[in-house]
């Protein structure tokens, strides 16, 4: 179990410079904009929330969002990212600081998603938890750092646990429950503090629960 995604990691991620983004916040997650764009607004669940451009994005859109993350520090950062927000779409996200290994959602939602949350413990667990979590005919996106990003030579690329590929996470859900939509490395450029574009990959499984 990898020490170093614990909470005082992330609440540290989260201080002074944060997660190098500026307070504006930054742009949702490209592949939940290309996995999510043709989906019927409902409620979703953002696990591992961070600063919240994912969160917002999907309110924007007509989304009720539970935005879970178990740092303080990226909470408070994300509700200031999302103070300038129209009332209504500032309302339709509730914040919530807890630990997704152990908490237990109040209801299943119409899409879970998470993006790069490797959480302390086996990977695999959370994601069986967040499929738990998914309505009948809901949608499970996972987002994870695939494991050629350990050469990209972008931040945190080189940390231990940090990946995963699309296959690895769909061996999380049974088969005869889930009907997976996508399961493939899809390459992101992002430009890092120097100023240098690096090509990334992003492990994407997209699955929809049976109904
Ligand atoms: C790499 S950041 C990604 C944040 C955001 N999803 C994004 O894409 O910008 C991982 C996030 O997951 C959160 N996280 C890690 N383990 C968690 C856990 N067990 N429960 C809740 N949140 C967790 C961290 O605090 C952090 O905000």
């Amino acid at each position: 179990m990898p020490e170093e995604f614990s909470r005082a990691y992330w609440e540290e991620r989260y201080q002074g410079h944060g997660h190098g983004h500026t307070a504006q916040g930054h742009p949702p997650n490209p592949q939940l904009v290309a996995e999510t764009g043709d989906l019927a607004p409902g409620t979703a669940l953002d696990a591992g929330a961070g600063e919240g451009a994912e969160a917002v994005w999907l309110a924007s859109r007509g989304w009720r969002v539970t935005a879970v993350d178990i740092a303080a520090g990226a909470l408070e950062r994300a509700r200031r990212n999302a103070a300038d927000l129209e009332g209504a779409v500032a309302d339709r996200i509730g914040w919530v600081q807890a630990d997704l290994t152990e908490w237990t959602p109040p209801e299943r939602f119409d899409l879970v998603c998470t993006h790069y949350a490797h959480p302390q413990g086996p990977p695999q667990e959370l994601y069986r938890r967040l499929g738990e979590a998914v309505a009948p005919g809901g949608t499970l996106l996972v987002v994870g750092h695939h494991p050629s990003d350990r050469h990209s030579g972008a931040p945190h690329a080189g940390v231990h646990g940090a990946h995963v590929t699309a296959e690895e996470i769909a061996r999380a859900l049974d088969p005869r429950a889930w009907e997976v939509v996508t399961a493939e490395a899809r390459p992101r450029t992002v430009t890092v503090a120097d100023g240098r574009e690096v090509t990334m990959h992003d492990a994407v499984l997209r699955a929809r629960r049976h109904g």
